[in-house]
Formats: C-alpha cells, structure tokens, sequence
C-alpha cells in the first residue's frame, strides 16, 4: 500500500492496494490509521463489485441501511443489489436516466448542499464509501472540507462558545432548502427520520482532534432562537468551507473514495442531467450518539 498525500493531513490517493481480495490483518489497520489522520482517501482504478465494496466498508464497522430503501422506496424495485448500498445516481432501477420530476431526484438535490452523511441519524455515519461506475465528462465534483482545520482555526473564545451547543439534525429540513415540498411527505416518513440531537463539536477518540460537526440538516440549535441558530449555523458553515479548508475531487470510473464524517462535510456540484452518473456508497455507523460520546475532551486546553 502506497500512500500520497494530496492536501496535508486532510487527503491522500492510495495506491498499490487491491480492494477486490481480502486484507491482511496488517494492511486493515494501515487503512484504518491512515484514514484517521487525512480523513479522506482516494483509490483510484477500483471496479469493485456491490459485494467487495461492502466488504471493505465492514472493516470500518456494522453498516447503515440506506434511507432510500428504509423510507420512500421501501417495497419498490431497486437498481442496486443491496439495501446497505445508497443509490447515489440519476438513474432508476432499470438503468435510465430518471425524468425530470421523478421524487428520487428532487430528493438527491439536497446532496449539493454542505452536509455529513446521515447526521439526521441519532447513531451518524463515521465512514462513508463511494465508488463511481458511471461519470459524466463534465461536472458532478465532490468537495470535502476539513472540519478539524477549521475547528483549529477558530479563536479560543468562540471555541469555548460552541464546545457545549447541541444542534438538531432533521432529514426533512435539507430537502426543504432545495424545493422539496416537505408539507406534503406521508407522517410516517416523519416518525421514521424524527429530528434528533448532535454535539456541535465533535472529539475524534482515535486522533485527539476536535472538529466542527455542521450540516445543512441542522434546523436549529437548542436552547437558541430560531434566527440566532439560522445565524450561527450560517457563519459556521461560510467560515469552514472557505478554499483554504476545501480539497475538489474529479472523480474517475472506478474511483473509491472513502471519507470519515465525524470530521469533514461534503457537497456534490452540479452536472447536465442528460449525462448518466451512477454511484454506490456503503456507509458506516458511528458507535453511538453523539450526545452521548461527551467525554473529558469537551473542554479545551490551548
Ligand atoms: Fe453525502
């Protein structure tokens, strides 16, 4: 396994590694420790087949089921083989290009807002798996921002403002903010993804850092009015994913990027939707609440 970082302690390419076969034990812990320092690493040249990909992400930790098939798609035909696979494409299950008011579409847009992947869960996403079969020649990025480096480059005193906030998540908030009608979604949608809480600061046990956990699902912080929340969370949002913090990712077929969530936001940018993209990510579950992972670290040292 060869490692080259592309942005500082943030991003790495890997290479000289086969994901298709199994790891050794020892090559599994070099994984794990290098994605606890970059946070992101790319795999270039990786056609990994539904099951290989969920293989890798299980090193990580027991595996989400995606919110496509647990919510609106339950008992409807899927395009991809396995429920722990979000169907991240513009593609429905037969393999054509979704029309233009077709839901899981209106749906997808929110990925192009700034957010970590499924912190409108109580127990989030650590590690996110994505792997690109199909790209379109122009467009579809995905930026990633370095949420400890934004934490690292905040001054002291708002530090010690944010380290106790606890924001709420809500799915349903996001799809809003992208014309989603949300007034309209069936109750039982709601009951199954409530609003829940999330520590706005997050500790990383593995590397001692902390980091700003912030997505476009927050619909307020507790304990504040709506506008000052809507305010902060803005701020917070504009001061973490300015350049400095920001690393673009040009995907390739077969690229594997695999991104951990406790630490970094995303977006994906735009493309001509007469252009097929199709994409799978396995998703990997935190340990537990954030809420209830509050431990020593929550007051900073200088
Ligand atoms: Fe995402």
């Amino acid at each position: 396994m060869e490692l080259t970082p592309v942005s500082a302690q943030f991003v790495a390419e890997v290479t000289n590694i086969d994901l298709s076969t199994p790891l050794a034990i020892g090559e599994q812990q070099a994984l794990r420790k290098h994605l606890d320092e970059f946070a992101v690493l790319i795999f270039p040249d990786q056609p990994l087949t539904e099951a290989e990909q969920l293989g890798i992400a299980k090193l990580f930790g027991d595996l989400e089921v995606s919110v496509g098939a647990s919510i609106y798609s339950t008992n409807k035909p899927r395009r991809l083989g396995h429920t722990e696979l979000s169907d991240i494409s513009n593609l429905d299950e037969t393999g054509r290009i979704l029309d233009n008011g077709d839901i899981r579409r209106l749906i997808n847009i929110s990925n192009q807002l700034w957010h970590t992947d499924s912190s409108f869960k109580r127990t989030p996403a650590s590690v996110s798996l994505l792997s690109a079969q199909e790209i379109p020649p122009v467009g579809g990025a995905t930026e990633f921002a370095d949420m400890r480096a934004a934490w690292d480059a905040l001054d002291e005193s708002m530090q010690q403002r944010l380290l106790p906030l606890v924001a709420i998540h809500d799915y349903f908030h996001s799809r809003g903010l992208t014309g989603f009608d949300v007034e309209g979604i069936p109750d039982h949608w709601r009951t199954l993804q409530p609003p829940v809480p999330q520590v706005l600061v997050r500790h990383h046990r593995n590397t001692d850092r902390h980091s700003l956990y912030l997505a476009s699902h927050i619909s307020k912080i507790e304990d504040m009015s709506d506008t000052d929340s809507k305010a902060l969370v803005d701020e917070l949002i504009a001061f973490a994913t300015q350049p400095q913090f920001l690393y673009r990712h040009r995907w390739r077929t077969h690229d594997l990027v695999m991104w951990d969530n406790r630490c970094t936001m995303h977006r994906g940018a735009g493309f001509d939707e007469k252009y097929r993209r199709s994409m799978r990510r396995a998703t990997v579950q935190d340990i537990g609440p954030s809420v209830e992972q509050i431990d020593h670290s929550r007051e900073v040292t200088a």
